[in-house]
């Protein structure tokens, strides 16, 4: 792989508009599931970032058409029943909703499959899938729970019924994904709600599932209306935008449609009991989704405890978050962050490693991290290949005394490729090296 370096200098404030890219969690469940869908559709505003290519060229391996232009996809779908058996083995690449959503599915095909995935995916836990997939009654095979995993062909499987304990929307939508092949009444039941995307987008494409608070029943092998789908502008890369704003003295930014999914947006609660001006205006909804116009301007931000269900509610804003304690006044102290071990890197250790190198003093423990507020003095972080723990550097170079070198950036273009190259057009003074 042939890395991306970056150095970041101390910058000006941050003004105007960005345009925000589509929303990475959506836009792999409207390729899913329009591909499933009884006829053509346009998603509109899709993100077009490494991740979801690598949901396209699946997809595309499984019999499906689709085609882009711009930020638009036209996706033929044929029905349920019409994926065909890949020639080869389906490449998940970074992406942890890819493989584990695209398991739903193939667990429950008539065809056998394999999906792989890159270094730090292969290293991701699978187990938290296999079991419940395992338990319906699928033929799967893998070393050690890990990517690559195989899937056998399918002809008798019980409707789900499965509490899934860890809060996690990856899990949850394997299991629709999958039950939606499965003749019957599946039931799934979350402790903790997460993001319900898969959810909104069956309903909107008039497929049979209730949600009843924590409860979600399926009824197996419907019917899926092609309709076209527009996919809001992704809150997890706009908070980017949003710490950048309130840490940088003298900001003002606007970020136009912007996906606030309450079970996403976190993140806002808690910068706004910290002490942050953001303003959500223009709420209203597009293909069953809510989104708002946000205004952000810079503030000076209190520190903050935080533990419990607000955590599944910003898990991929964290590492961001950590940047804005970073600098407040007093400690900062996050629990219940567990699950950040086991994302793209280990993220608890990423952000202290990093912290700690441009002059923060933190400490952890296997599930929590304490951040006592500094500023920033420069020096070198290793994003270890993670392209939240890179964005999140490359915003904290915006304030720090001396420049920030960001090392093994490269998979920012998982999800945000044209990050650096807004912070540019916004006079973000950031270098290549
Ligand atoms: C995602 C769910 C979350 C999140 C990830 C995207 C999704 O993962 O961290 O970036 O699209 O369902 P978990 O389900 O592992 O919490």
């Amino acid at each position: 792989m042939v890395e991306s370096n970056f150095i970041i200098n101390e910058s000006k404030p941050l003004l105007g508009n960005v345009n925000i890219p589509g929303d990475k969690s959506i836009t792999h469940r409207a390729i899913m599931l329009s591909s499933l869908s009884s006829d053509s559709l346009v998603i509109s505003n899709a993100l077009l970032a490494e991740d979801c290519l690598k949901t396209i060229a699946s997809f595309s391996e499984l019999g499906v058409k689709i085609t882009h232009n711009d930020n638009n996809l036209k996706v033929c779908g044929n029905g349920l029943l019409s994926l065909t058996k890949p020639k080869k083995i389906l490449d998940c690449g970074n992406s942890g909703t890819l493989a584990r959503l695209m398991a739903g599915i193939l667990s429950v095909q008539k065809f056998e499959s394999t999906i792989s995935g890159d270094d730090s995916l292969s290293y991701r836990p699978m187990d938290r899938i296999i079991k419940p997939l395992e338990e319906i009654g699928s033929k799967i095979s893998s070393k050690k729970n890990l990517l690559p995993i195989t899937f056998y062909p399918q002809t008798s499987l019980k409707p789900i019924n499965y509490i899934n304990d860890i809060a996690s929307a990856q899990i949850k939508s394997c299991l629709i994904l999958a039950a939606l092949f499965i003749s019957g009444k599946s039931s799934i039941y979350e402790t903790t709600k997460t993001r319900d995307h898969t959810e909104r987008l069956l309903e909107f494409l008039e497929y049979p599932i209730k949600v009843q608070e924590n409860n979600i029943t399926i009824l197996g092998q419907g019917k899926l209306i092609a309709r076209d789908i527009y996919i809001p502008s992704d809150f997890s890369s706009a908070s980017f935008f949003i710490i950048a704003a309130l840490i940088k003295p003298g900001s003002n930014l606007d970020l136009k449609n912007i996906g606030i999914n309450k079970y996403r947006t976190g993140l806002i609660d808690v910068l706004i009991k910290m002490g942050a001006s953001i303003k959500l205006a223009n709420k209203r909804d597009l293909s069953n989704e809510p989104i708002a116009d946000i205004n952000i301007k810079y503030s000076k931000l209190k520190p903050i405890n935080i533990s419990g269900t607000i955590i599944s509610r910003m898990i991929d804003e964290l590492p961001i978050l950590f940047i804005a304690c970073a600098l407040c006044e007093g400690e900062s102290i996050i629990s219940d962050i567990s699950e950040l071990r086991v994302k793209e890197s280990d993220r608890i250790e990423s952000m202290e490693n990093g912290l700690r190198a441009i002059g923060i003093d933190v400490t952890s423990t296997e599930d929590s991290i304490s951040i006592k507020g500094g500023s920033f003095k420069g020096g070198i972080i290793d994003s270890n290949h993670d392209h939240r723990i890179a964005m999140s550097f490359i915003v904290a170079g915006l304030v720090s005394q001396k420049p920030i070198t960001v090392l093994n950036a490269k998979n920012i273009a998982t999800s945000f490729p044209g990050f650096i190259n807004i912070l540019k057009k916004m006079g973000v003074e950031i270098y290549k090296v």
